[in-house]
């Protein structure tokens, strides 16, 4: 494990609370150090908006294989490692190309069509359930259960499952943090036992009898003869777990919080032109998702980023902080819902890995500030303690309350 990199060695953040919201920290390396060679952990940091994109998406120069900062996928065990087949994070292509179109099959726009009725189904009732007046916790009761209740009616298991997964969930993808490593790889070890001895049943039930869902989408897939087995449709879900709920809990609490204290004029707004919603989340993804990043190794000596890099170096990406570059987004750190090219963020990256989940990431946001729109006429904060609410996700700092007064 001596090779992961901790980002705290390299941003030196003094509290949860400025790693949750660190526009200082990128306003700093954006303007004086574009391009930064950090000596301890001999990596090279790369900011601006152009930068980031060519070293997200030039594969020729910048691999995907090899990645040290990343989250590690699943666990060490047999029931916890992510089949060879469709292990693309880590591939460039055209070998994560063929994987890819693997796992695509079950992202189609028909399937997001056929999905969304059953997103805000899910939605509605988590917004029903929120008490009017009093206070309640956004994070508890809507950006934490949602995402996962979502892929546990995706993949067409039982919604009441869907606390299981998220606690399976919580532990698979946890960082590992140097000190503790072999304690949380055990953790996950066991977690992905538990999952996969639950989900296996499923999956060879829906081999006979095929429902309107992910798992029986990966069952059916068939490119050039290339299939999935009943164990490797188990271990793709855990992929698609570890990729798009932490993530997605994430972004809708941080959305919230924005709603509260970057513009409280907003709700207003959006209340009398729910139009502007998609818009809105869209400035969201590139104002309030942090820390996205993505590292690289440099697989020929170059020099396209203006100085010279040797071959195998390590580069981080730091896409949270291109949305921030004013050569693409002018006054970048302010939140502007009406700016116009918001969409142009890297929040879902970019290139050959581009998110394959961010359509329905989207849906799932606007889904549920539509359905939350709907109910409560009006929001209000209600104090907290910031830096004691954050914890340390895959992403960055997550939220784990949200405390506001919802008023219908
Ligand atoms: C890849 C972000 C939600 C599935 C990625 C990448 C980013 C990202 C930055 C690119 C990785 C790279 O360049 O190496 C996000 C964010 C999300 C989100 C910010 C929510 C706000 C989802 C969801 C799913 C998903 C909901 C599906 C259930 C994937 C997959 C990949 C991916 C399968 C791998 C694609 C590849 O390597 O070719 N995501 N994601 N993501 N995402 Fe997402």
């Amino acid at each position: 494990y001596n090779k992961v990199i901790s980002i705290q060695d390299i941003t030196a953040f003094r509290s949860r609370s400025e790693e949750f919201f660190p526009l200082e920290w990128y306003k700093r390396m954006l303007a004086d150090h574009p391009v930064y060679y950090h000596e301890a952990t001999d990596t090279w940091n790369v900011f601006r908006y152009e930068d980031v994109k060519q070293v997200l998406s030039n594969h020729q120069i910048f691999s995907s294989e090899g990645e040290r900062t990343a989250i590690a996928v699943g666990a060490k065990n047999k029931e916890g490692g992510i089949p060879d087949k469709i292990n693309l994070t880590l591939k460039d292509p055209p070998e994560s190309t063929r994987r890819r179109s693997l796992i695509s099959a079950a992202f189609t726009p028909r399937a997001l069509d056929n999905w969304e009725p059953r997103i805000r189904q899910i939605a509605n009732k988590l917004v029903e359930e929120m008490k009017p007046d009093g206070p309640v916790d956004l994070v508890q009761t809507l950006a934490a259960p949602l995402p996962s209740m979502v892929m546990a009616d995706l993949f067409g298991v039982p919604t009441d499952d869907s606390a299981l997964f998220k606690n399976w969930v919580d532990i698979l993808f946890q960082p590992l943090e140097k000190g503790s490593e072999q304690e949380t790889e055990l953790r996950k070890m066991s977690a992905a036992k538990q999952y996969y001895e639950y989900l296996y049943p499923i999956v060879v039930r829906k081999r006979s009898d095929p429902a309107d869902d992910i798992i029986s989408d990966l069952l059916q897939v068939d490119i050039e003869g290339e299939r999935f087995n009943d164990d490797e449709v188990v271990r793709t879900t855990m992929l698609l777990l570890g990729a798009g709920v932490e993530t997605t809990s994430h972004m809708m609490a941080s959305l919230f919080y924005s709603l509260l204290y970057d513009d409280p004029q907003l709700y207003e707004q959006l209340q009398g032109d729910p139009g502007l919603v998609p818009q809105t989340v869209e400035e969201m993804l590139r104002y309030r998702f942090h820390i996205s990043k993505r590292d690289r190794t440099v697989k020929q000596d170059t020099d396209v980023l203006g100085v010279e890099m040797k071959k195998g170096a390590v580069v981080i990406a730091w896409m949270s902080a291109a949305n921030m570059d004013e050569q693409m987004f002018a006054n970048p750190f302010t939140l502007d819902i009406h700016r116009g090219n918001s969409k142009k963020h890297l929040t879902f990256g970019n290139g050959p890995h581009f998110c394959l989940g961010g359509p329905l990431a989207r849906l799932e946001l606007n889904i549920a500030l539509t359905a939350f729109l709907q109910r409560f006429r009006r929001i209000e904060p209600v104090a907290f303690d910031l830096e004691k609410s954050l914890v340390t996700s895959a992403p960055g700092q997550s939220l784990t309350q949200l405390p506001m007064r919802v008023m219908q």
